[in-house]
């Protein structure tokens, strides 16, 4: 293994946007809602398909949202959501997380969701939140913890997929245990926690997920995991619950929260 490779494991295919694309501020977001107000300017970092980053700019409208990524494909994609949804106070910027192209102090909020699991190290992106953040700003974040993952029944070749999933994301730089360490991160890069928790993902259809996690597998050529899920999740038995750790924090400079004041 190359100790300094990073690979996004999901890759940008039309099976991953669109599993993606079915998440919504309500839905997958609601932890931020209660610290977004009408008039912040917010960073949704790895906006991925940009549907959650349509409802952050309706809730802060006529504050402003930037939609960033590294990848123009999908910013194309997220352009079109928004589009489609006549959304004006949101733009989209395409580059790393590890060098964000903004002032210091830019924004209200930032929100990373299902970021940092793929960063082979989360804390050069964490310090540029922090750097963008305003003082008395605040940041969300979230991601899975594939210990948690809850599987109704456990054929042991479905066993041996998802750990072959998970070996293959470890392998490409990220982290599958991401979830357990978000409030520790926002602490290392010096925001306040305010509240960490979990919640669980129950897939109506557990074909969704298992598609999401056999193409990449697919894609490293191990074809009997990703037919094991297929089949499976095909199957009546089948469901799955994935589960998903979040962590709010407040940049207090000086350890002194203040309360933020519009400009
Ligand atoms: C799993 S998707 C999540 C998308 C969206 N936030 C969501 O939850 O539906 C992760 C996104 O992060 C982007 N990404 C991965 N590494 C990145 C980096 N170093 N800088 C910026 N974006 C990155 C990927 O291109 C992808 O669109």
């Amino acid at each position: 293994m190359n100790p300094t490779r990073q690979k996004y494991t999901p890759g940008h295919t039309a099976s991953a946007t669109a599993f993606q694309a079915a998440r919504e501020l309500e839905t997958h977001g609601f932890f931020l809602t209660p610290l977004l107000q009408p008039g912040f300017d917010v960073l949704d970092a790895g906006c991925g398909p940009g549907t959650i980053s349509t409802g952050i700019a309706q809730t802060v409208f006529p504050g402003h949202v930037t939609a960033f990524d590294l990848s123009q494909k999908q910013l194309d994609q997220a352009r079109r959501n928004a589009q489609g949804r006549e959304i004006v106070n949101l733009d989209f910027v395409a580059g790393n997380v590890d060098q964000l192209p903004f002032a210091d102090e830019a924004f209200h909020v930032v929100f990373a969701h299902a970021l940092l699991e793929h960063l082979r190290d989360p804390m050069p992106a964490l310090n540029e939140f922090h750097r963008v953040t305003k003082p008395g700003g605040f940041i969300g974040v979230c991601s899975p913890d594939w210990d948690a993952i809850d599987l109704t029944s456990h054929p042991v070749r479905v066993d041996r997929a998802i750990q072959a999933y998970r070996t293959l994301q470890d392998c490409n730089g990220g982290n599958t245990r991401a979830g357990k360490h978000l409030a520790d991160w926002l602490d290392q890069a010096g925001f306040t926690p305010l509240m960490h928790d979990l919640w669980y993902e129950e897939y109506e259809d557990p074909a969704t997920l298992a598609e999401y996690l056999a193409v990449p597998l697919d894609l490293a050529g191990q074809f009997h995991h990703a037919t094991a899920l297929r089949n499976w999740a095909a199957s009546p038995e089948a469901g799955i619950r994935l589960c998903w750790r979040y962590a709010t924090g407040i940049r207090a400079d000086g350890n002194t929260r203040r309360n933020l004041v519009l400009e």
